[in-house]
């Protein structure tokens, strides 16, 4: 795991095309996710939400277009990120608080939250543990956190996702961001992540949540994991 100075200046430098190179990479598919997301998180009006390594807002984005009364927080340790996030929002009339912070040493009081989500960010954090700690420390008890990360593909499209994932990725998301070294340390990640059943045990592990399950996406490019705080 490269140090955390390190992985803030490597977002910080693909900022400002974070979004259009997502857009293409993902072939859309993150949109889809996100909503999956949403749907398992069923907010009631007046939920406070918390979306962790938020990057440029879209996740936290989501849930205040689908509902206003939802009170909604960003954060990420990255300012050039959130300065993206911030802009969109102002375009869009959206009242977010964005804030700058670590996800595994968060500036906030116990039990504030409903619902805390991260998406595509707890394989960066330096420690998922600690990020899990965190997620337990500032959601109420009964509150929900939500997990969206990639996997590793089973059946028809593995070794097209292989393929896909190990060279096109690199040179596709080099040429929008103009940083190669970005997109294969992403990529690289993203295959290393512990993902399924391996994920759920280290949720379990910290004896701090209870329900949890999870849903692979796409053939299992992508898992979105839940659970409740005890
Ligand atoms: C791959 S991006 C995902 C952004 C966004 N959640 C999305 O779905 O597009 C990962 C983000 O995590 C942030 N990040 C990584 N480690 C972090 C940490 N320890 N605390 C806060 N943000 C972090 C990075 O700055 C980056 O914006």
């Amino acid at each position: 795991m490269p140090e955390k100075e390190s992985i803030q200046s490597m977002f910080s430098a693909i900022a400002n095309s974070y979004d259009r190179a997502n857009e293409i990479l993902s072939l859309g598919l993150y949109k889809k996710w996100y909503k999956e997301l949403l749907k398992l998180a069923a907010p009631n009006d007046n939920d406070s939400i918390i979306d962790l390594a938020t990057g440029t807002g879209n996740l936290a984005i989501l849930f205040k277009k689908h509902n206003n009364k939802l009170k909604v927080t960003g954060v990420d340790f990255s300012q050039n990120m959130l300065t993206i996030a911030k802009e969109k929002c102002q375009k869009e009339n959206l009242d977010i608080n964005w804030t700058l912070g670590d996800a595994t040493h968060l500036d906030f009081p116990n039990k504030t939250f409903n619902i805390a989500t991260i998406s595509f960010g707890i394989r960066n954090v330096s420690s998922i543990e600690d990020c899990l700690k965190e997620m337990a420390r500032i959601v109420k008890t009964d509150g929900k956190i939500l997990i969206l990360e990639f996997g590793t593909p089973i059946g028809f499209i593995k070794h097209f996702y292989k393929f896909y994932s190990n060279f096109i990725i690199p040179i596709i998301g080099g040429i929008i961001t103009g940083n190669k070294k970005a997109y294969s340390y992403l990529n690289q990640s993203s295959l290393e992540f512990p993902y399924g059943e391996k994920f759920i045990e280290i949720i379990k592990t910290t004896k701090l949540f209870k329900n949890f399950h999870f849903k692979p996406l796409f053939n299992g490019i992508a898992y979105l994991y839940y659970a409740e705080v005890l």
